[in-house]
This record gives C-alpha cells, sequence and structure tokens, in this order.
C-alpha cells in the first residue's frame, strides 16, 4: 500500500504545482549529479587566505536537537569550551546521550576519547555569554529572532552570533540585533560528525571579518566552508528541497513506493541515501518549514510542500525523531 491515498491525485495544488512557468528545463534542478556534489552544487569553495580568525575559546549553542548536539560535539571535539543550552526540558540530556553514542562510534574508528570531550560540554539552563554563539533552535523565523534578540543583549559587543538555519534570512536575524556586521549563518548538515561542509551565508550587513573567522573556525572544526548569499534557501535546500519535495510526489502520485523511489536515487545517481530517507533524516516538519520559506521567498509555487509532506507532519510523522515518517524506525 502506497503512503499517499488516491484522492491526493487530482488535487488543485498538484494542478497549480504543474502549472508553473519555468524558463529552466527541468533537468537543470532534477540532473543526476551526485548526492555529495548536490550538497556543494552552485556554491564557491572557499580558498583565499584568512587574514583574522577568532579563537572562539567559549561557544554557546542553542538547540539540542539533532543538530545543535552534533554542533555541540565537533566544537568540543575541537578543544574548546561549550554551552548547550534547549529551551525543552530534558533536550540537553537526550543532546548528550546522542553525543556519547556517536562519539564512542567515532571512538572506535581512533576518534577522542568520548569522556574528555563531554566533559567540555557544560549544559546551560538559559542563555550564556560566549565568545560566539550557534544557535540550531527549530526552523521559525520569530523563534530564531527572539534568540538573537536575547543574545545581542548578553553578549560582549565583539562576540559573534551565527545561526544554523536551513533557510530564513541571515538579514533578518541580523535586524533583530544591535550588531548586524557580527550575525552569520553557519550551516551545518546532518549528520554533523560525519558530513564535512559548512555553507556561510553573510547577510546584507555582515561585515568580511566575520565571514573570515567563521570560514576559519570551520576549518578548524575539520569541515570545508563554502560561501553562499543570502537567498532563500541559500544554495544548498534550494537544490536539495525540490528534489525531496519531487520525490514525494512521486510516493504521492503512485509513481512508486518508498523504497523502489530511494532504491533508484542510491543505485542510479550514486546517492548514499535516498530522497525520502533523506527527508525522514533532516526532519519532515523542517522540510515543510524550509519549503515554506523558498515558496514564500523566492515566490514560485514549484516550492510549495507537496500535500502529502504536510499531511504527515500534522499526524506527527516527523521521521526519525518522531519514530515514523517514509519509514518506521
Ligand atoms: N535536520 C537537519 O538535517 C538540518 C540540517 C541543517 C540545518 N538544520 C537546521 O538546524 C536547526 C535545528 O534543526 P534540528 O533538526 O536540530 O531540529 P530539532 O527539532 O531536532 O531540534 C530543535 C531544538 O530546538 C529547541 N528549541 C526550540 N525553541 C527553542 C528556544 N526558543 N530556545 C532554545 N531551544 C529551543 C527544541 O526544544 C529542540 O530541541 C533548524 O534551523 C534546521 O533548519 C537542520
Amino acid at each position: 500500500m502506497l503512503a499517499g491515498g488516491s484522492h491526493w491525485r487530482k488535487s488543485s495544488s498538484v494542478e497549480c504545482r504543474r502549472t508553473t512557468a519555468d524558463p529552466r528545463p527541468r533537468s537543470s534542478y532534477q540532473s543526476l549529479v551526485p548526492f555529495t556534489a548536490a550538497y556543494g552544487f552552485g556554491a564557491r569553495v572557499v580558498s583565499r587566505p584568512v587574514e583574522s580568525s577568532k579563537a572562539f575559546e567559549h561557544v554557546l549553542v542553542v538547540g539540542a536537537g539533532q543538530m545543535g548536539g552534533g554542533i555541540a560535539q565537533v566544537v568540543a571535539a575541537s578543544g574548546r569550551r561549550v554551552s548547550l543550552h534547549d529551551a525543552a526540558p530534558g533536550a540537553v540530556e537526550r543532546g548528550l546521550e546522542a553525543m556519547r553514542k556517536s562519539l564512542t562510534k567515532l571512538a572506535e574508528k581512533g576518534g577522542a576519547d568520548p569522556d574528555e570531550v563531554l566533559a567540555r560540554v557544560q549544559p546551560a539552563d538559559d542563555l550564556v555569554p560566549a565568545d560566539l554563539m550557534i544557535e540550531a533552535v527549530i526552523e521559525s523565523a520569530p523563534v530564531k529572532a527572539d534568540v538573537f534578540r536575547r543574545a545581542d543583549e548578553l553578549f560582549a559587543p565583539e562576540a559573534i552570533l551565527a545561526s544554523n538555519t536551513s533557510s530564513i534570512p541571515i538579514t533578518t536575524l541580523g535586524a533583530a540585533t544591535g550588531r548586524p556586521e557580527r550575525v552569520i549563518g553557519m550551516h551545518f548538515f546532518n549528520p554533523v560528525p560525519v558530513l564535512k561542509l559548512v555553507e556561510v551565508i553573510r547577510g546584507l550587513e555582515t561585515a568580511a571579518e566575520t565571514a573570515q573567522a567563521i570560514v576559519q573556525l570551520a576549518r578548524d572544526l575539520g569541515k570545508e566552508p563554502a560561501e553562499a548569499q543570502d537567498f532563500p534557501g541559500f544554495v544548498s535546500n534550494r537544490i536539495l528541497m525540490p528534489f525531496i519535495n519531487e520525490a514525494v510526489y512521486a510516493v504521492l502520485e503512485g509513481v512508486a513506493e518508498p523504497e523502489a523511489i530511494d532504491t533508484i536515487a542510491k543505485l542510479g545517481f550514486a546517492h548514499p541515501i535516498g530522497p525520502l530517507a533523506l527527508a525522514d533524516l533532516i526532519g519532515l516538519d523542517t522540510c515543510v518549514a524550509i519549503m515554506d520559506v523558498l515558496h514564500e521567498g523566492l515566490g514560485d509555487p514549484k516550492y510549495a510542500p507537496c500535500p502529502l509532506l504536510r499531511q504527515y507532519v500534522q499526524a506527527g510523522r516527523l521521521g526519525r525523531k518522531s519514530g515514523r515518517g517514509f519509514y518506521a524506525y
């Protein structure tokens, strides 16, 4: 039985999407690029020398979900002190538990001692001042803007405020503070300890020194930075989300079972994971939030989330984090 019901097939949103005029050939954004290239496609890999760097000895990570936990882990593994804050009771403890599991696996392959890394992570009941904030709360512009506003009041003027947002304009987050020149996007990829890319996004007012310091930090963390402009979805999700959305439409329209769709992407395009399994990993709620930003920000209905994706979120099927999405976990 396919996950989507046939009643969706002639829905007006499907029709609306299909009539969207897109001057580009569809193959230009559905091309069979290898998965790794899809993550970095179109972005300029930063290779210019960095003139200034900051040590960022103490980093506050806000949000201890799958991304915040991963970010706290790689920052602590680099020898820095991390404060980890989450608004939800028990979230930091769950984040620390996930970090221990990941660090234990990495230690088996010669990685750092998990106890040593975890000793550098301090749970924080509220925001605490640090040299750098990396915000990784839910993909909601008002929630993120509120975190930036509060951090701006608390942090020393020279501190940098970064967001791991997938799609929300960095310029908007900068405008919530009195230091837009020190606000930047530092977009990690999931799972953070494994994937090398950090997309670095400058808002309209972000200073060059801020970008250079964050590029240098990404390298210190063993990552490869690539710069993108502050457009909705930046580069990565502008490419990835239409790909995922198209796979969801293929489920909805009964073209194939989720397993077959993912097998086609894995074996046909040499992707390590299919688009539906990837959507489950990202979180279907996060996918919908990103697509809403792309849709609104770029003004093209082709970015509107597939109704089936929205329905899964309404049903609480958020993917791996809730135990069920396109697959059961
Ligand atoms: N999931 C991915 O694959 C992925 C990849 C790159 C970037 N991102 C981005 O990273 C961010 C976090 O995504 P995630 O997948 O970790 O989500 P998640 O749902 O796993 O975690 C979000 C956490 O934020 C916490 N939170 C919510 N409001 C808060 C507040 N006001 N203060 C402190 N904590 C708060 C929640 O309690 C939750 O623990 C989002 O902006 C998302 O777009 C996600």
